[in-house]
């Protein structure tokens, strides 16, 4: 399996257009090696030549054009090396990227059936004209044979389960409590895999509220995890002046503290820990800061776009 990193940071990019905390500046800047970083999405393909992505950011139409394995074939008027996406939630940075794919190509959009419902409710996903555009529930828990429009299976394996998190923010629902409404199936954890090569899946959480048991089991030993890496502290939106929301109220575990994405690693005996969804204020992204040294010396690799895995 091959895998592309077409973005690397949470939502709003690296730098974030009206933001000057110091990740944003020394972007502009280019201080220290200090990289642009758009919105996050993995590219995976079973062959290279078909590829799935895995959640359609805002910035796609710029991910497509930097990634060569995604134009369309030399010698044919029309094509897409792009089969389909396939959702973890209905975030904006993770869905908004859809609207970049029509122009009538065939594809498939898997996801929960909790996103399809919301996209199905937005008219402005109709620009997917159905005709060409099939949307497909995943079930939960599910092996399932990620196809092409025209049905051909070319190897990829998905399993989609749930993970703690939280509703889209644009889905709030104030008057349902402290969890906006938040159901089953609103974010999704992904197991990537080739047919016949079980043993070498790749896991795609870009969102995660909590390591529970169930979560921390299914991980253990695996070879592969991009995992959530909005914030490397709770409060640092709040403690840096740029908004009052804490991780956890996001629907976001930190890297750091007692409950932190480091500590719940430490047991899991993951080969490969890619932190991926990286907010602009998280000081990860500056390639000169502690933080970024812990978390390197933890083991963990900080994802760029371009950055480039084969399994
Ligand atoms: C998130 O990751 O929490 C969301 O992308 C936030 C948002 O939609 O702005
Ligand atoms: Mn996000």
């Amino acid at each position: 399996m091959r895998v592309l990193v077409l973005g690397s940071a949470a939502g709003g990019g690296s730098p974030q257009w009206n933001c000057n905390c110091a990740v944003s500046q020394a972007v502009r800047t280019s201080t220290n090696g200090v990289r642009p970083r758009t919105q996050s999405s993995l590219a995976v393909s079973s062959d290279g030549e078909n590829w799935f992505l895995l959640n359609a950011s805002p910035d796609l139409g710029e991910q497509i054009k930097a990634n060569p394995a995604l134009h369309p074939k030399q010698g044919t008027l029309r094509h897409s090396p792009i089969q389909g996406v396939i959702l973890t939630n209905g975030d904006v940075d993770h869905v908004a990227g859809l609207l970049v794919l029509r122009e009538s190509q065939p594809l498939v959009v898997y996801g929960s059936q909790r996103v399809l419902g919301f996209l199905a409710t937005n008219s402005i996903f109709n620009v997917l004209n159905p005709d060409y555009v099939r949307r497909q529930p995943l079930v939960l828990g599910e092996p399932t044979p990620v196809a092409s429009h025209d049905g051909k299976h070319d190897g990829l394996m998905i399993e989609a389960f749930a993970v703690p998190g939280k509703i889209a923010l644009w889905l709030e629902d104030t008057s349902k409590g402290g969890d906006f409404g938040t159901e089953e199936g609103d974010t999704i954890a992904l197991r990537v895999w080739v047919d016949g090569a079980e043993d070498q899946a790749l896991y795609y959480i870009p969102g995660c509220a909590a390591m529970d048991d169930s979560l921390a089991q299914r991980l253990k030993g695996a070879p592969l995890v991009f995992f959530d890496g909005t914030l490397w502290q709770d409060d640092e939106m709040v403690k840096a002046g740029l908004g009052t929301k804490t991780g956890a109220r996001m629907g976001h575990m930190s890297q750091s503290g007692d409950k932190g994405t480091l500590a719940a690693f430490q047991d899991l005996d993951v080969k490969r820990k890619i932190l991926i969804h990286i907010n602009t204020t998280n000081p990860i992204l500056l390639t000169d800061s502690p933080e970024r040294r812990h978390v390197e010396q933890q083991g963990w690799e900080v994802a760029y776009d371009g950055m480039e895995v084969a399994l």
